[in-house]
């Protein structure tokens, strides 16, 4: 098998997440398969795929370690009942999962997507007030152009216009927002953590003034804010925000569907800032992006005080068919193994100032007015036509595709960049030529 697989579907009936529907199928990018950091097309050609999947497969596309994993246990337990039985992969990988992240985090609950594990998340954190008789804990507070999934609870808390503007008046009624902390005039073309900008954090302060301290249930972030275009936290900001939330008791829930595992040099940017929160939440690189699972880390302590009532009752009603799925199991263990075995991290780290020199270098361009960075995220943000939004990023995004063979990710006019964690400096340097081309290119 080559990989090239001709595509002769239909392509009405697949209505596609996220995407410019009738437009792509004017001209369709279809991929048919995959092998470590390339694509291969519906047209017979292979594309360097710069983005890593979709933040999710850092480690490249089709690892032998994580397919064999998949094979091996879909032929041994393809499902099994997750609701009062369970499976020894589902386990085993709970208890690698919490020798890898901080201290204190000792139980984990499965979901099948970063958006169920925001959602169980903040499920938690209200589960555990009333666990504590803190009933008066309803409040959640989110930050303007966080990305925290689709489901309600995380749309609520999310902060992205144009993904709440169809449902603001469904959303959940208790919820306020932090600023964010993209600010041109102070941390135009920062490298890494800005300079300006943890006062912020004391947003959070005047809130608990505003509605209570004693009313908030948690905060949750992104410690590098992804989907909005890489906003690294400022400098200080994200400790601020841990002791506000110490002083009125607030939980703090990092949402690391796209930080952990590797994607800031560390397990987790819990562990890379030297901030611990109570709860994090994870998906994407947990399975290499092989098989779709979440992952919610809490404390013990969030675990023991929920986990108690009558034995013979669930003490949390929450769960999913797929919570915990051996093969996605299978394929997390298979993952965290490998990432372990080639010092995965480490090699991502490695490689961060090559990436943060070249992505810097498309500062002279004309059509570019911001480039932010850390780990191994950037975005290089243009300037919007006139009158067209989101038009340029497009463009650049196809002409990558069509011309440049390399997919990239454009959120409206902000490119964003998720190498692979194990990508070379050549792989960087060749990316970054194909996308000034493309810029060029697209006027
Ligand atoms: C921080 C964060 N949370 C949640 C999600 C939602 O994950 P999913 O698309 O798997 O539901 C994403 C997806 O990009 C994310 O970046």
């Amino acid at each position: 098998m080559d990989g090239f697989d001709h595509f002769t579907g239909g392509l009405q009936a697949h209505w596609m997440p996220f995407t410019a529907n009738s437009d792509f199928k004017r001209a369709p990018r279809i991929l048919t398969g995959a092998e470590g950091h390339y694509y291969f097309t519906s047209d017979g050609r292979r594309v360097y795929d710069s983005f890593s999947g979709l933040w999710t497969t850092g480690l490249g596309h089709c690892h032998p370690k994580i397919t064999e994993a998949i094979a091996r246990q879909s032929m041994t337990l393809d499902h099994a009942m997750s609701f009062q039985m369970g499976n020894d992969k589902a386990f085993a990988l709970a208890e690698r999962l919490t020798a890898l992240a901080p201290e204190g985090f000792d139980a984990v609950f499965f979901a099948n997507s970063g958006s169920e594990a925001a959602d169980t998340a903040l499920k938690i954190a209200l589960a555990y007030h009333q666990a504590k008789d803190e009933k008066r804990r309803t409040r959640f507070i989110g930050r303007e152009r966080g990305y925290h999934g689709v489901n309600f609870g995380g749309l609520s808390v999310g902060g992205i216009p144009a993904n709440r503007a169809a449902f603001q008046s469904s959303l959940l009624p208790n919820v306020s927002h932090l600023p964010h902390t993209h600010n041109l005039e102070h941390n135009a073309y920062s490298k890494g953590e800005p300079q300006w900008g943890a006062h912020l954090a004391d947003d959070l302060a005047a809130l608990c003034k505003r509605h209570g301290g004693e009313t908030i249930a948690a905060v949750i972030v992104e410690p590098v804010a992804g989907s909005t275009g890489i906003l690294p936290p400022p400098a200080g900001y994200l400790k601020r925000l841990r002791e506000i939330c110490d002083q009125h008791g607030i939980l703090l829930i990092f949402d690391e569907v796209i930080t952990a595992f590797g994607r800031v040099g560390a397990s987790f940017a819990a562990e890379r800032f030297g901030v611990t929160p109570d709860i994090i939440t994870t998906a994407k690189g947990l399975t290499n992006g092989a098989i779709p699972m979440g992952a919610v880390l809490v404390k013990q302590e969030i675990y023991d005080a929920i986990c108690q009532g009558p034995a013979h009752l669930p003490e949390f009603f929450h769960g999913y068919t797929y919570s915990g799925h051996p093969v996605a199991a299978a394929a997390g263990l298979a993952a965290l193994e490998t990432y372990n075995d080639e010092g995965t991290f480490e090699e991502a780290r490695a490689l961060e100032p090559v990436f943060e020199e070249m992505i810097h270098e498309l500062a002279d361009h004309p059509n570019v007015v911001d480039i932010r960075n850390f780990g191994l995220m950037g975005a290089v943000e243009l300037a919007p036509r006139p009158n067209a939004p989101g038009a340029r990023g497009l463009d650049v995004h196809k002409i990558c595709f069509w011309e440049e063979e390399l997919v990239i990710r454009n959120g409206g006019d902000i490119l964003q960049f998720s190498p692979f964690l194990n990508a070379k400096p050549g792989d960087i340097a060749m990316t970054f030529e194909k996308v000034r081309r493309a810029i060029d290119k697209a006027g």
